[in-house]
């Protein structure tokens, strides 16, 4: 490795953390829909997951000695404020100041998410992202953040999602809470971009070092024939997924054809206020974090009700599948490898996902903040994990990323998901992502797969 762009890998508080009660924290929406009977299709939790809480000095050390020079993790708000609003807990400022100096301390640069997906249960219960106060709530806690850490971390993202969390949470219905319902889907995105953007400009006013950015799942969209109808499904489908998110986030302004369309839907956006305008154009982002999973083949929309349904189970027949009435449909080519949570192998989508985000962004820098693949990884009798299916994976994106930074695309640094095996929203544990495998069984023991090593010794051949 040759210069100071930041290869990584990532994880999110939630997911990892465990201590789900200790240090003061107070709850989040995460844990109480956990804990509640809502939680049906793989019932566990993550009130310990892999304890990173009381093991992030190894998982850094693992990640420092696998060659990585950053680390991506989020603060779980409930750990800094407790009820969301007010009194700040010291001791959850103190647990975050251990891991970033331990970051430092290992020469790992840490790239901080205010948000990712765990919300303090006080703020839930008053509605959420469909409550505009959570905004201001979410911007006096940002301030705390960047008072508190501001002097040693110099990448922070917002949000991780506004997309995909909210498809889930009001759209498909799997995540609290647990909603079908594309209007307030939209209001609540619209205030989760609307809180990121008072966080950007709260960034700005305060002087804060640094870069910040938000994290964005964005899809390459594809289509199997080339005629106008499916060419104007991809357009569709890409205000729906991306540029909903992305153009309202690096140009300020959320896209006109995209408004047209919901209120085409019949929604009602009594929520935007005079105003709003002139805090997306304040909060622009100094880089969009892209989250890479898989392309969205699409073709035209034909019949039938708005429908979006994720696979939870791991059975290879459980599909994923998407109507979105007069917008457009998800198609499948069946020739393509998808993993058994049915999600699409195909490592060229980073490299076309790329080009078209410097097209539509050209004058921003790009992080990849995720990229990883599900898969029930098993741990042999003498102790080691194969995953060659995840190297394949794994290579095959970070060159595809290579080869699209060769032909000028601004891109600063590449994070897998995920550093260690850790909790799956709904899937729960069997669906693991790690570098290192999480012996849930003993102790949490962890073991470095084959992947963690293939990881170090590519990082180490790079030039970038
Ligand atoms: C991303 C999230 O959407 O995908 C992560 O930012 C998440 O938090 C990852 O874990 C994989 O999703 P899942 O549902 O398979 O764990």
């Amino acid at each position: 490795m040759k210069t100071d762009f930041m290869w990584g890998s990532a994880t999110a508080a939630y997911q990892c953390e465990g201590a789900w009660q200790e240090g003061g924290k107070g709850l989040s929406n995460w844990d109480a829909f956990c804990h509640s009977e809502k939680n049906v299709v793989n019932p566990v939790t993550a009130d310990v997951s892999c304890d990173h809480y009381h093991r992030y000095e190894e998982d850094i050390e693992m990640l420092a000695a696998g060659g990585q020079n950053a680390y991506r993790f989020s603060i779980a708000w409930s750990r800094v404020i407790p009820d969301g609003i007010g009194a700040v807990s010291e001791e959850g400022v103190a647990f975050y100041n251990r891991v970033i100096d331990c970051c430092l301390a290992h020469g790992v640069t840490p790239l901080v998410t205010l948000y990712h997906y765990d919300l303090p249960q006080t703020l839930f219960e008053r509605g959420g992202w469909e409550n505009r106060e959570t905004c201001k709530a979410f911007e006096a806690y940002a301030k705390v953040c960047f008072d508190r850490f501001g002097d040693r971390v110099r990448y922070w993202a917002t949000v991780n999602e506004p997309n995909y969390e909210t498809q889930c949470c009001y759209a498909v219905g799997n995540y609290p809470p647990n909603v079908q319902d594309l209007g307030r889907r939209w209001c609540a995105m619209y205030h989760i971009l609307l809180g990121s953007a008072m966080v950007v400009r709260a960034f700005r006013e305060g002087g804060y070092q640094g870069s910040i950015g938000l994290v964005s799942d964005s899809y390459s969209i594809e289509t199997l024939v080339d005629n106008d109808e499916y060419r104007e499904a991809a357009v569709n489908a890409e205000l729906f997924y991306n540029r909903c998110v992305n153009d309202t986030c690096v140009l300020g302004k959320m896209p006109q054809e995209f408004v047209d369309k919901i209120v085409a839907d019949g929604c009602n956006r009594d929520y935007a206020l005079p105003g709003d305008d002139d805090i997306f154009r304040a909060g622009t982002v100094d880089y969009l974090g892209v989250n890479a999973y898989a392309r969205y083949l699409v073709k035209p929309y034909t019949t039938g009700e708005t429908c979006l349904k994720a696979s939870n189970t791991g059975k290879k027949s459980d599909r994923q599948e998407a109507v979105v009435k007069n917008w457009f449909e998800i198609d499948r080519d069946d020739s393509m490898p998808t993993n058994d949570w049915d999600m699409e192998l195909y490592p060229k989508s980073l490299y076309n996902l790329l080009i078209r985000l410097r097209e539509l962004y050209p004058e921003t820098f790009f992080i990849i903040t995720e990229n990883g693949i599900g898969y029930k990884d098993v741990l042999e009798e003498d102790g080691t994990v194969h995953d060659p299916y995840r190297i394949e994976f794994q290579k095959g994106f970070a060159e595809w990323m290579l080869e699209a930074m060769k032909e000028g695309v601004d891109v600063r640094g590449y994070f897998v998901w995920s550093t260690m095996d850790l909790y799956s929203w709904i899937n729960g544990y069997a669906k693991r992502y790690g570098l290192v495998y999480i012996d849930y069984e003993n102790g949490n023991k962890r073991i470095p797969k084959d992947s963690y090593y293939w990881y170090r010794d590519f990082i180490e051949s790079q030039e970038v």
